[in-house]
């Protein structure tokens, strides 16, 4: 089924490919710039098939793990799992293949049709695994607010599941109140996303949540340069982003945590550090369509976090140039790169990829700049 659709779709996309090989690769063939929001072929012609990813370098080499989407509004659920591309020069992407494939076990979390949202992927120093994280529903309504692990003895995989959990049950975060620890407000249901008129910390979603665990939709995942890492998503019905350290091993959660932009109703974060500093990008909770980004700064990991506004300046900046917070690649010179989904929920496969460069201003804050084309 991937190969005939793989077939199809080089055909479908190989007149754009021609017509965009004219306009930014050399004599060589190869592509020597970034173009947001047009079709980014990989080494066979064929439309980079990575959506809501992140990037793992090893060595020379960048991995970009991300959804691999199929065609229509279908699409938009896995039907074939998590795709792998690598680099050396960022432009030129190679297909790898399947990382983490769906299964068609009916008893199985990743079985086809089941939404694998956002992978990202980090390399365990101690271990010699690389360790797989994603966002988990087990069934197509996003009512399940679940994180997927899953683990590599190889960047291109395959990794192979190992579960799924809400994140960091029975534990409270270092910034929990009395309030949480008090009673839940009557008939407040398990939702993915909170009534508009309610606030996490009039009706208590944290509390809510503490036996099961804490909902995590979307998120990401953020080693610090002391090897701790770190899994961040939306949670408490997509209200509020926790922070939550992971063990040694990266495969489970330590039950230290924080909440962050509560009530604040934030998604897809992103994170990186720049000089010392940790910056995070999120966008707002509008599905598929895009919306005006947010960023915030901290000190360490652990917070204060302070919301700086939208980050994007220009003609665009109100719909983030149509486009989501993913992940942010910073090169080894310290230049950091925005990854951004242009989504098409009508016809999922033919998600386009924004990756703009970061420009760093003298008041600590970021911006993020429009370019048709750009290189490094
Ligand atoms: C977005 C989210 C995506 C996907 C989508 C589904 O808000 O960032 O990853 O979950 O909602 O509607």
């Amino acid at each position: 089924m991937y190969d005939v659709m793989k077939g199809l779709l080089t055909i479908t996309l190989s007149a754009a490919c021609i017509v965009l090989a004219a306009s930014c690769t050399g004599n060589s063939g190869k592509l020597k710039s970034f173009t947001p929001g047009e079709i980014w072929p990989d080494n066979n012609g064929v439309h980079i098939n990575a959506h809501g990813g992140g990037i793992l370098k090893v060595g020379k080499t960048y991995y970009w793990y991300g959804e691999h989407k199929t065609e229509g509004t279908a699409g938009n659920v896995a039907h074939v799992g998590i795709h792998c591309y690598s680099s050396r020069d960022l432009y030129n992407w190679k297909d790898e293949g399947i990382a983490l494939a769906v299964t068609h076990d009916p008893e199985s979390d990743i079985r086809e049709g089941m939404v694998i949202e956002r992978p990202k992927v980090i390399f365990n120093e101690k271990t010699g695994k690389y360790v797989m994280w994603f966002h988990l529903e087990r069934d197509p309504q996003y009512i399940d607010g679940r994180t997927g692990i899953a683990v590599a003895d190889a960047p291109q995989g395959p990794f192979t599941y190992i579960r799924c959990t809400r994140a960091t049950p029975k534990s409270w975060p270092d910034n929990v109140t009395d309030f949480h620890k008090g009673p839940v407000a009557e008939g407040l249901q398990d939702v993915t996303n909170l009534l508009p008129d309610q606030d996490p910390d009039v009706v208590n979603t944290l509390g809510r949540d503490f036996e099961q665990g804490q909902h995590s939709r979307d998120m990401t995942l953020f080693v610090d340069v002391d090897g701790k890492a770190y899994h961040i998503c939306s949670s408490e019905s997509n209200t509020t982003l926790h922070i939550n350290e992971l063990t040694d091993d990266y495969l489970d959660f330590t039950g230290r945590y924080i909440r962050i932009f509560p009530g604040r109703r934030l998604e897809a974060p992103a994170i990186f550090i720049h000089d010392g500093r940790y910056y995070m990008m999120m966008s707002g909770c509008t599905g598929w369509a895009p919306n005006p980004g947010h960023s915030a700064s901290a000190p360490s990991i652990w917070g204060p976090w302070e919301e700086m506004g939208n980050p994007c300046v220009g003609e665009g900046k109100e719909t983030t140039f149509d486009s989501q917070s993913t992940f942010f690649i910073t090169l080894d010179d310290g230049r950091v790169i925005y990854m951004g989904d242009r989504w098409r929920p009508e016809n999922a496969i033919d998600g386009r990829y924004v990756w703009l460069p970061v420009e760093f201003n003298e008041d600590g804050s970021y911006s993020l700049r429009w370019q048709d084309s750009w290189s490094l």
